[in-house]
């Protein structure tokens, strides 16, 4: 799945992670959790591809590779720098990453987890400016204040400490940190997820704005497939530890092509409620990462499984230009797909950014 031309910001190729699985007294090594398995995607400058699957498939760790928190088993992830080149993040040095960092940035789920809570929201949005080396408080509180307009939150809140924000705002001042470095590519790990419907669309459409104001691109993870419905351009879907389909939003919310995809379509809200699908319940439970199952890791789940399922790993193919599936009978299938709503959601100009106040 290669794209080679420099509009491609990160390619990530046969990316692997596993854990080692230790027991006894000298914690020999008994078995691996193959969290990703032969991981491989490319996102385009300015554009979001979503990662989309169920709890332990493996999302939150190809994110944390790629930012380089943890260290991949095996694969590459080629980012091209702010500089032009093109460097692979998998092997670099912990002085060779430095300079990368600000460039890569992370949202997390809750942006406050890790931090102190008598830390002010000058500090918090501040830090990572004081870790790259801007001495200058004034200079410093400048930027929190532009950082902080540009996610619709008042400059004048920077004294504040995070319990005095709701949920949403917190979320907003979680952004405002990620954004202090000016990074090129976002990634965001069930950025949206604890919050209410009404506020998680508030904070999809400011990252949707933010993108077009500051070319940003994103990496967007979370489990459910409607979180991502108004912000990618393309989706992925794994299980566990793959890539099982990957395609365009519109192509692969209408024409799904992976059973696994399907399952979770169904569970998709309709936009007209009248419109009723069967909601397909998946039987049994996420295959074990540690011993997946024989052939398609899919199989014990999936009601179209033939025996060549059960012996046979399906191979990721393109079965339509950008569209990929690994599935035997991704040919012969017809599923159910939705609507995904036409074009992604508008983008209006930053003056016309939600404030986070309500
Ligand atoms: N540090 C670790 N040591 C051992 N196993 C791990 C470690 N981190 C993750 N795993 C395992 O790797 C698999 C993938 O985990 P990961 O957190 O990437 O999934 P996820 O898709 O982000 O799930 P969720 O939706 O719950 O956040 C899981 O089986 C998990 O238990
Ligand atoms: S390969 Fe077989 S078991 Fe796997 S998703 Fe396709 S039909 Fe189902
Ligand atoms: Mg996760």
């Amino acid at each position: 799945m290669n794209e080679s031309n420099d509009q491609i910001l990160l390619n990530v190729s046969g990316l692997q992670k596993f854990f080692p699985i230790r027991r006894g007294f000298l914690r020999r090594v008994v078995g691996q959790v193959r969290a990703v398995d032969d991981v491989s995607f490319f996102i385009r400058k300015g554009e979001t591809l979503s990662l989309v699957g169920e709890s332990g498939c493996g999302k939150t760790t190809t994110a944390r590779c790629i930012l380089r928190a943890i260290r991949p088993t095996a694969g590459k992830i080629l980012f091209r720098t702010a500089q032009g080149s093109v460097v692979d993040v998998a092997t670099l040095s912990r002085s060779e990453l430095q300079p990368l960092r600000r460039q890569m940035q992370m949202i997390f789920q809750d942006p406050f987890s890790s931090l102190n809570p008598r830390m002010t929201i000058l500090d918090i949005v501040g830090e990572p400016l004081l870790v790259h080396g801007v001495r200058s408080r004034s200079e410093r509180t400048d930027r929190v204040a532009e950082l902080l307009r540009l996610v619709g939150l008042r400059p004048e809140y920077m004294n504040r400490f995070p319990h005095a924000f709701s949920g949403g705002q917190r979320q907003r001042i979680g952004i405002a940190r990620a954004l202090a470095l000016h990074p090129s590519l976002v990634v965001a790990d069930e950025a949206v997820s604890a919050l209410d419907v009404s506020v998680q669309a508030q904070i999809l459409n400011l990252l949707l704005e933010l993108q077009e104001e500051l070319g940003l691109t994103y990496l967007f993870v979370a489990h459910d497939l409607s979180v991502v419905k108004h912000i990618s351009d393309r989706v992925a879907v794994m299980y566990v530890g793959k890539i099982v389909e990957l395609a365009d939003r519109d192509q692969l919310f209408q024409t799904p092509k992976h059973p696994y995809t399907a399952a979770l379509l169904s569970a998709v809200p309709k936009p007209d409620p009248r419109a009723r699908t069967q909601r397909i319940v998946l039987q049994g439970e996420v295959a074990n990462p540690a011993a997946p199952p024989s052939g398609c890791y899919f199989h014990p789940r999936c009601q179209f499984a033939v025996e060549r399922c059960r012996v046979e790993a399906p191979a990721l193919q393109e079965i339509a230009p950008g569209h990929f599936v690994s599935c035997h009978r991704a040919h012969e299938l017809t599923l159910p797909g939705v609507t995904s709503g036409g074009a992604r959601a508008s983008r209006p100009s930053t003056s016309t950014i939600s404030t986070g106040e309500g």
